[in-house]
C-alpha cells in the first residue's frame, strides 16, 4: 500500500496520526524521523532514556566500547546544504559514538543535483552505499520527498531531518525536550509547565517543531512573544489548542514578561531568521529591542526558571544570562549529540540493547 502512494498521498498522510504512523514507522517505532507530530509520549520518553544511558556508558570503560561496536558497519550520509555548525558536527560525533562511518557532503554543487538529477534518483542512489541519510536543506519538503522516494524503493533506508527549510527541525526540538526533562527532573517532569518561546515563529523550525512537540505532554502552557508579522500561523495554534493547550501570543519580550513573568518555567529565546528575508541580504543582523531579552528583565522571571536558545545566537540573549541559575544553553549544546546517537540507536533498533547494558552495568535504573 505504502509502495506505491503518490508523493501528494504520501504528504497527505503526514497530517493524520494513524496514516502517519504506517509510513513513517517500521517495526514498531520511528524509522523516517520528519516531524515533532510523529512522536508519541513513549516514543519520547524511551528516546530520553537511550540518550541518558549512552551518555553513562560513554563515561564507563566498558560501556565506551560497547557502544562502539553498535552501529559498526553501518555508513551514515551527512548532507547539508545549508550552514551548521551544532547539528552537522553533534550527528557526526553521535555516529562516532556508536562506531558508524560518516561521509558527508555539504556543497551540492559538486553532486550531481547540478546537472538536474531529481531528489529521488539521488537518495535512492545513495542508499546503495549508505544505511541512513541525515538531511539539513533549504527546502522544507526535501527530506520529506526522499522518504517518500526511499518507501517506494528496494532498499529503504531511514531519512533524518537535520532542519528542513522554515518547516522543522525536530532533532532540535527532541534535544531541547530532553534538556527540559532533565532540568524539570526534581519538579514533576515536564508536564503541567509554561514555556515561553520568542522569536520569527512562522519561519523558525526550531521554535515550531519544539511547539508541536509540546503537544505530547499534559497540560503544558505554550506561550509566543512575536514580531506581528511573524506570529505562529494558524494551523501550529489551531494544533497546538486542540491538544487542549493554552496559548497566548504577545509582540513584545517586556509586556509578556510582565504579565506573566513569575509563572512561565522555561524561556526558549531564538535568533531572527534574517536569512529568509526577501529583498537582499540585511545590512545588520540581530533582534531589535522587543526581541531581546535584556538582563533587566531577571527581575521579572523567576530564579529557576530555565533559559534556552537552539544557538547560533547574535544579540536576542546576552552573554550576561549565563549567570542565571537557569541558564542551560551549553548543557543543551552537549545534549545535542547523546540526543543524535539515541536517534541512530532508535531508527537501526538498537536502543533497547543500549538501556538493557546500561541497566545491567547499574547505570540507569
Ligand atoms: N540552528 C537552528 C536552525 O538551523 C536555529 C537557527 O539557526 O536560528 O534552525
Ligand atoms: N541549533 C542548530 O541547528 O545549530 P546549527 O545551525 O549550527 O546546526
Amino acid at each position: 500500500m505504502t509502495k506505491g502512494m503518490s508523493y501528494e498521498e504520501f504528504k497527505s498522510s503526514l497530517r493524520d496520526s494513524a496514516a502517519r504512523k504506517q509510513v513513517l514507522r517500521s517495526r514498531g517505532r520511528p524509522f523516517h524521523v520528519l516531524l515533532s507530530q510523529q512522536f508519541g509520549r513513549s516514543d519520547i520518553e524511551s528516546l530520553c532514556d537511550t540518550a541518558t544511558a549512552i551518555r553513562r556508558l560513554d563515561r564507563h570503560r566498558e560501556g565506551r566500547g560497547f557502544l562502539r561496536g553498535v552501529l559498526s558497519g553501518q555508513r551514515i550520509m551527512h548532507l547539508f546544504s545549508q550552514p551548521s555548525t551544532r547539528t552537522a558536527q553533534s550527528f557526526l560525533a553521535a555516529a562516532d559514538k556508536l562506531g558508524a562511518n560518516s561521509r558527508t557532503v555539504t556543497d551540492l554543487s559538486t553532486s550531481s543535483f547540478a546537472k538536474g538529477e531529481s531528489v529521488e534518483d539521488a537518495v535512492r542512489t545513495l542508499s546503495s552505499f549508505f544505511d541512513a541519510i541525515v538531511v539539513r536543506h533549504h527546502e522544507d519538503e526535501f527530506a520529506t520527498r526522499a522518504a517518500w522516494a526511499l518507501l517506494r524503493s528496494h532498499r529503504p533506508i531511514p531519512v533524518i531531518s537535520a532542519g528542513s527549510g522554515r518547516s522543522q527541525h525536530v532533532t532540535q526540538s527532541l534535544l531541547d525536550v530532553y534538556t527540559l526533562r532533565y532540568s524539570f527532573a526534581e519538579r514533576g517532569g515536564i508536564d503541567g509547565k509554561t514555556v515561553l518561546i520568542i522569536g520569527d515563529i512562522s519561519r523558525n523550525r526550531a521554535a515550531r517543531s519544539l511547539a508541536y512537540l509540546m503537544t505530547k505532554f499534559d497540560q503544558p502552557r505554550v506561550y509566543f512573544v512575536s514580531p506581528r508579522e511573524f506570529v505562529p500561523e494558524r494551523d501550529l495554534v489551531q494544533y497546538i489548542e486542540k491538544h487542549g493547550i493554552e496559548v497566548r501570543i504577545h509582540e513584545t519580550i517586556e509586556s509578556m514578561l510582565r504579565e506573566h513573568g513569575r509563572q512561565i518555567d522555561a524561556i526558549y529565546v531564538t535568533r531572527l531568521q534574517q536569512e529568509w528575508d526577501t529583498g537582499g541580504a540585511p545590512t545588520e543582523l540581530g533582534s531589535s529591542d522587543p526581541y531581546i531579552l535584556k538582563t533587566q528583565y531577571r527581575e521579572l522571571i523567576r530564579p529557576d526558571c530555565v533559559v534556552m536558545h537552539p544557538l547560533p545566537r547574535v544579540n536576542e540573549l546576552p552573554d550576561q544570562w549565563e549567570e542565571h541559575p537557569g541558564f542551560v544553553v551549553w548543557r543543551q549544546v552537549r545534549n545535542g549529540m547523546w540526543i543524535r546517537a539515541a536517534i541512530f540507536a532508535m531508527v537501526h533498533g538498537a536502543d533497547e540493547e543500549i538501556r538493557a547494558r546500561a541497566r545491567r552495568l547499574e547505570l540507569i535504573p
